[in-house]
């Protein structure tokens, strides 16, 4: 019994689940379901990675504390994970006691070693905003090739790296003006006092798959160079030992996480964690995507090996997913949340689809719906389900559930052959063919009942036809073992009707007989056309904690897609998704009016916000984020849009008794002069 240490890549507690997302679950959990299957001591862990500025920003956009909005994507994920059946064994936040701990362990040791070092450093700084701006947060034109709006760490024509303070003509993403450079110390890993290790480790058997390790010792050989791992305030994260305003990089955090789910699950269950990291014969094993390798092959290892850890033993990058051959895209339609694909569909489909779809290589994937509906339908619903089903009902009618000895003419030997092959298969996390042998195989159960025709038979020999049907449910019980990993519902329906405990790899026999079987049930139902149109048109129910956004295309926006300060940040704006239906009543509980600007004058030591006196049926002051834009004198004068009925709030100490109508910095509707003040919008 092997001690498994299996984790998937923590996802950012700064958005939902999507449909991304969920191939590295998938394709962890049927690993661990397999492994747990054939006996050895697996702990699945995972986290919500809570750190770092979008998360910071983010909350703040909304009017909430981080640790609320961080809580509040706990919870939705777990959920969602439990939906789909991915079985951690914890599922804990790097926002703990136990990653603290670990993170100070770590930096200490290493910086006891002199592998972090404290440098000076140029910085990109905004002056409205008070704050160092990362990578992501500043854009200008290229200084290789001049192309426009490009972000503080790579071109994405020309795809040049820099630095953010190398920008032409930069603004600040937040508030879009012109940021300053200011120097700052920060901590820095020196990752080239590893470049021996790494490369032991990348040549090591079974640390990379070929392709991945290829790429890794390119990065080797060109040259390591130092990584800063701190971050001043406001920052969401640890404060660094001994420092005021410098916090531990996320991406520092963030692995070490992994190592503080583990202590706290040992913690809940009495095991020990040494046994994992370093026990004989332990295994350590990561599965992530191949837009963070570069943090788990470089990094990582790095950071494990000069803080005197063992490095991991094996690092599975699977590829990233498309949509009908496209990259997920919100305005495309295809970015799917979990809970969206659950509002119309069975999440065995899923897990289906992407198994059959998965290899031990890197490559992209592609959910392309028509297959998707082609391949459940034919081959889960019409091959396997129907086989099972088929049998275990035929046996209820036509022997009371009554299992004899499977007959001598069934196709045992390939049953015997498909599963061993599908264990190998599993194990190489070859999942698409495995999925391809099951079926196979499972056709050959299908034609020998089709053939043997029992139906028929049953009228002529019964104990010949029940010698049939008691080979193919003990064909069903083999079937559910070699697809338990995948669809673990469909195999405790399976343990059900068969009147079994769970099923582990050792029951891929024909071991059964002379059992009764409970009633049967299908294993999974057709998919319809209109469960995908359903799917595509489903409307979110609420966009989250806190303050509902209101200003697109500013930080609101920006801080709900931009997810990290990583490539995988696309940091492509997007309005946000449409809110839920309502319906005209609760519309009209809103007392929307024309009113008139009488004054106007800035709020003192704030860029944006403008304090007002207006006439919406009776004087009132109201405070508004629109210096940026409008001048106060520009106000005055204006017929806007308030809303009247909007409980009064503070901003900067300043009383606002109702909001204005914007679109980002923009005022809507200018109604004509002769709009009558506190008449009714509507
Ligand atoms: O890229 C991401 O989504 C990160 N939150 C993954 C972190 S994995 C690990 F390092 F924690
Ligand atoms: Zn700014």
């Amino acid at each position: 019994m092997k001690k498994v240490f299996v984790t998937s890549a923590l996802p950012y507690a700064n958005g939902s689940i999507h449909i991304g997302h969920l191939v590295e679950y998938i394709q962890t959990d049927i690993y661990c379901r397999f492994r747990r299957m054939l006996g050895d001591d697996v702990v699945y862990v995972c986290a919500d990675d809570t750190h770092g500025t979008p998360i910071e920003l983010n909350a703040r956009s909304r009017g909430i504390a981080p640790e609320e909005l961080v809580a509040y994507y706990a919870r939705e994920h777990k959920e969602d994970f439990d939906a789909f059946d991915v079985g951690f064994d914890i599922y804990y936040s790097t926002n703990s006691d136990e990653n603290r701990r670990y993170s100070e362990l770590v930096f200490s040791r290493l910086k006891e070693k002199g592998h972090i070092i404290r440098k000076t450093t140029p910085l990109t700084w905004c002056p409205t905003d008070k704050r160092f701006l990362p990578d992501r947060y500043v854009k200008g034109n290229c200084p290789k090739c001049g192309a426009p709006d490009q972000y503080g760490d790579v071109c994405e024509k020309c795809d040049t790296t820099y630095a953010p303070t190398d920008l032409k003509d930069p603004y600040c993403v937040i508030c879009r003006g012109a940021p300053e450079v200011r120097e700052a110390d920060h901590y820095f890993f020196r990752l080239s006092d590893f470049a021996g290790e790494l490369s032991a480790w990348t040549a090591k058997e079974g640390s990379l798959q070929d392709e991945i390790r290829n790429y890794v010792n390119v990065w080797i050989k060109d040259g390591l160079k130092d990584w800063c791992i701190s971050r001043n305030g406001p920052y969401f994260g640890f404060k660094i030992p001994g420092e005021d305003d410098l916090y531990f990089y996320v991406w520092l955090d963030a692995p070490i996480g992994y190592f503080a789910s583990l202590d706290k699950l040992c913690q809940q269950t009495g095991r020990e964690v040494e046994d994992y990291l370093h026990g004989d014969g332990s295994e350590m094993i990561h599965f992530v995507g191949k837009d963070i390798i570069y943090f788990h092959a470089l990094f990582w290892p790095a950071m494990l090996i000069g803080a005197g850890f063992k490095a991991p033993d094996h690092l599975f990058v699977h590829g990233m997913l498309t949509v009908n051959g496209e990259k997920m895209s919100k305005s495309r339609g295809t970015f799917i949340t979990a809970r969206q694909y659950l509002s119309a569909l069975d999440p065995q489909y899923l897990r289906y689809y992407y198994a059959a779809n998965l290899s031990s290589r890197p490559d992209d994937l592609d959910l392309n719906m028509q297959d998707f509906s082609n391949r459940i339908n034919a081959e889960l619903v019409g091959n396997i389900s129907n086989f099972t089903y088929r049998t275990l009902s035929f046996c209820s009618k036509q022997f009371e559930g009554t299992v004899t000895t499977p007959a001598d003419g069934g196709p045992s030997a390939e049953f015997a052959a498909a599963a061993s092959e599908v264990r190998n298969l599993y194990a190489g996390r070859e999942f698409r063919k495995a999925i391809q042998r099951i079926n196979a195989a499972c056709a050959v159960a299908n034609k020998y009942f089709q053939d043997s025709a029992p139906w028929a038979l049953v009228k002529k020999d019964r104990d010949a036809a029940q010698k049939v049907i008691s080979w193919c449910v003990a064909a069903c019980k083999v079937l559910g073992v070699m697809l338990k990993p995948v669809l673990p519902k469909a195999a405790q329906s399976l343990e059900r009707q068969l009147g079994l405990g769970p099923l582990a790899w050792a029951d891929a026999n024909f071991d059964y007989q002379n059992r009764k079987i409970a009633a049967a049930d299908m294993l999974a139902k057709k998919v319809e056309k209109e469960q995908i149109d359903a799917m595509f048109a489903y409307v979110p129910p609420s966009t989250g904690p806190g303050a509902a956004v209101v200003r697109v295309g500013a930080a609101g926006a920006l801080a709900q897609n931009a997810s990290a300060e990583s490539a995988r940040a696309t940091g492509e704006i997007e309005p946000p998704p449409f809110a839920a239906e309502i319906t005209y009543d609760d519309f009209a509980r809103l007392d929307l009016r024309v009113a008139e600007v009488l004054e106007a004058e800035r709020v003192p030591k704030s860029k944006k916000l403008i304090r007002m006196q207006i006439d919406c049926g009776e004087r009132r002051q109201i405070v508004a984020g629109i210096g940026e834009v409008y001048a106060p004198e520009q106000l005055v004068g204006k017929k806007i849009v308030v809303v009247a009925n909007l409980k009064p709030a503070k901003l900067m100490g300043i009383e606002s008794k109702g909001m204005l109508l914007a679109s980002g910095d923009l005022v809507l509707a200018e109604f004509p002069k002769d709009a009558i003040n506190g008449g009714k919008v509507k």
